[in-house]
């Protein structure tokens, strides 16, 4: 729930007021509705969650946070800002990169869901180890994975620097020299599904994220497009069930 704001703040943040003083003159000239009523003082205060604020007639709204999910393509870099590559925050005009950041990273080559918002408590709690969210990939890799080699990646694989936690493995299919598989770890260490394939001798050819807890990216949502959620939506679905255990 938002706190109260005061009116003028409210335009400007909208986006209906460049300034305070522009928007005191929009309110003298009687272009503000809350409501029913029109509103004239700036120093009125609004409720962002609850009030119906009209500009020239029209509904205007503002949300503290935003939430936006995103198809990554490859070739662009899970960074606010670069030098030299594209950044997912370039796709999201609405995004300022000062105030937006991607939830967690997905390598260059990888593809798939990635959210981006400017809520540091939403992201903190998808992306902690300690919470538990399992993000699950889709990979293609090399020759065909033997049921003890999925052992370990279930149970948790000793690499160079950690021991990843349990994981989840369903096997989709094969034609000998590669093979289809979905992996879901609650972790999001550096290259970790691409380490954990290696570690069991089997090298990651293509990578896609297709689900963060049961929130799954969009079948009709092509790489590069994006939609924005409301928080409400976003908990429901990752929430709910996960690929992996219906
Ligand atoms: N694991 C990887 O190896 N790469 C990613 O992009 C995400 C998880």
């Amino acid at each position: 729930m938002s706190d109260l704001m005061r009116l003028d703040r409210f335009l400007v943040l909208t986006g209906a007021a460049k300034s305070r003083s522009d928007a005191k003159k929009i309110l003298k000239n009687g272009l503000v509705q809350i409501g029913d009523r029109i509103e004239k003082n700036a120093e009125a205060h609004v409720n962002p969650d609850s009030d119906r604020v009209l500009f020239r007639g029209r509904e205007i709204t503002y949300r503290q946070y935003r939430y936006f999910l995103l198809h990554k393509p490859q070739d662009v870099i899970s960074a606010t800002k670069d030098r030299i590559s594209d950044t997912v925050l370039q796709l999201i005009p609405e995004a300022d990169p000062e105030k937006y950041f991607p939830v967690g990273r997905l390598d260059k080559d990888t593809e798939g869901l990635l959210l981006i918002t400017n809520d540091g408590d939403f992201a903190h709690r998808l992306t902690s180890p300690r919470k538990k969210v399992y993000k699950t990939y889709f990979a293609r890799i090399t020759g065909k994975p033997a049921e003890e080699e999925i052992r370990k990646l279930e149970s948790g694989i000793t690499l160079s620097d950690f021991t990843t936690a349990p994981a989840r493995f369903r096997f989709l299919k094969s034609d000998g020299d590669e093979s289809e598989c979905l992996l879901s770890i609650s972790e999001g260490r550096f290259h970790q599904v691409k380490r954990m394939y290696q570690a069991i001798g089997h090298t990651v050819l293509y990578l896609k994220r297709i689900a963060i807890g049961g929130l799954t990216l969009p079948e009709n949502l092509k790489p590069g497009e994006y939609r924005e959620y409301t928080r409400e939506q976003l908990d429901e679905a990752i929430n709910g069930s996960d690929p992996q255990t219906v």
